[in-house]
């Protein structure tokens, strides 16, 4: 067992050193308040709205800067900038409710019965340098396997907020629950908005020699998408199947200021629509959204229309 912990030291180490290193650097940002002409305002199916952009001189400024290039799949998507680590495909952002939903980074731990070589991937994002935050209200963390512990590292490794749990044995008796009880799946909440996070499986407290399943996964998902099935622990490659649909859902703030501060500085606040507002995110931050009664997009001139208008503007058939 010693040179499999080794293993996984050796993997996991690179990447910490790399979260620790990211440590939130703020470049004073060049502000663009509108969107320059000429930008690409669609990436494969998914729509890129200001304050986000598509290449050099599109968008709020560097953070908002995203890349569009071809997925694992071949389609072309969004992608959030990996600052040192991966890229992160984006499925979807929305300006008006300040949300974006990225694929799942998973981590997984599989050995194999004849050899006993473990193989793993640790998986997490690192948001420190982009205007998103990984929601705590809409995800949860999922680990999944025979007697599995895993544990999610939030906001850096050294401020020690974590969350983790046990995925008990799957028996024969409980076979027929599909629900992430602590049976084969288990799930709990993560304690705070962060902008990194880091999931690791614990291979020493694990016990596969027990189980019939080769295979542990840790993974942040909207809790709402999520339906665990006892095929992810029987059926080789069916967790993985199912993932792709899922998401991790991010929040995301024009400024790191509160509202009031933001508010002061006419050459960088972000709410430029008349008949918009400001709203503190947590105290870490501010976004826009327009007054009751219109919609659209706060962030540019003329963004908030009155919601009568662009419902005739964009003809709904009636019955
Ligand atoms: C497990 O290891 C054996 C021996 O090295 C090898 O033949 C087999 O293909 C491996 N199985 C998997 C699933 O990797
Ligand atoms: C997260 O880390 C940053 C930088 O180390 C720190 O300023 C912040 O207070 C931390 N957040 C929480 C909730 O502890
Ligand atoms: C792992 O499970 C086997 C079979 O149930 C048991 O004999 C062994 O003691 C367990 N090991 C640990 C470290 O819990
Ligand atoms: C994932 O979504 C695609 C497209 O909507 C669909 O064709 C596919 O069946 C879905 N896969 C799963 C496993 O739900
Ligand atoms: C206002 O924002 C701009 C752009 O971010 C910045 O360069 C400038 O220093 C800010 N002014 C004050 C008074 O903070």
């Amino acid at each position: 067992m010693a040179s499999l912990s080794f293993f996984k030291l050796a993997l996991l180490t690179p990447l910490l050193l790399l979260l620790l290193a990211s440590s939130t650097s703020s470049v004073a940002q060049l502000v663009r308040l509108q969107p320059e002409r000429g930008c690409q305002s669609q990436c494969g199916d998914v729509k890129v709205d200001y304050p986000f952009g598509i290449g050099k001189g599109c968008g709020r400024s560097e953070h908002f800067r995203l890349l569009c290039k071809r997925n694992d799949r071949g389609r072309f998507k969004p992608f959030i900038r990996g600052n040192k680590l991966y890229d992160l495909e984006l499925s979807s952002i929305s300006v008006p409710e300040g949300l974006a939903r990225i694929k799942n980074p998973v981590s997984w731990l599989c050995y194999n019965r004849t050899d006993w070589y473990v193989s793993v991937d640790y998986a997490g994002a690192d948001l420190t340098q982009t205007p998103f935050w990984v929601s705590n209200t809409q995800n949860m963390f999922i680990v999944i396997g025979s007697n599995v512990f895993a544990y999610i590292s939030l906001n850096g490794t050294k401020s020690g907020y974590t969350a983790g749990c046990v995925a008990q044995k799957l028996s024969k008796e409980s076979m027929v629950k599909s629900s992430c009880s602590g049976i084969g799946c288990c799930e709990v909440t993560i304690p705070i908005r962060s902008k990194t996070y880091f999931m690791s499986i614990d291979e020493s407290f694990s016990n596969f020699s027990s189980s019939n399943s080769i295979c542990g996964y840790a993974v942040l998902t909207e809790v709402d998408r999520f339906r665990f099935s006892t095929s992810y622990l029987t059926t080789p490659g069916s967790f993985e199947k199912d993932i792709v649909n899922l998401s991790v859902v991010l929040d995301w703030t024009i400024g790191n200021e509160k509202c009031e501060l933001a508010q002061r500085n006419i050459t960088s606040y972000g709410c430029v629509s008349s008949h918009s507002t400001c709203v503190d995110y947590y105290g870490l931050g501010y976004r826009c959204s327009c007054l009751h009664g219109y919609g659209g997009n706060p962030y540019i001139h003329r963004g908030c229309q009155r919601i009568k208008d662009i419902q005739r503007s964009v003809p709904v058939p009636f019955n």
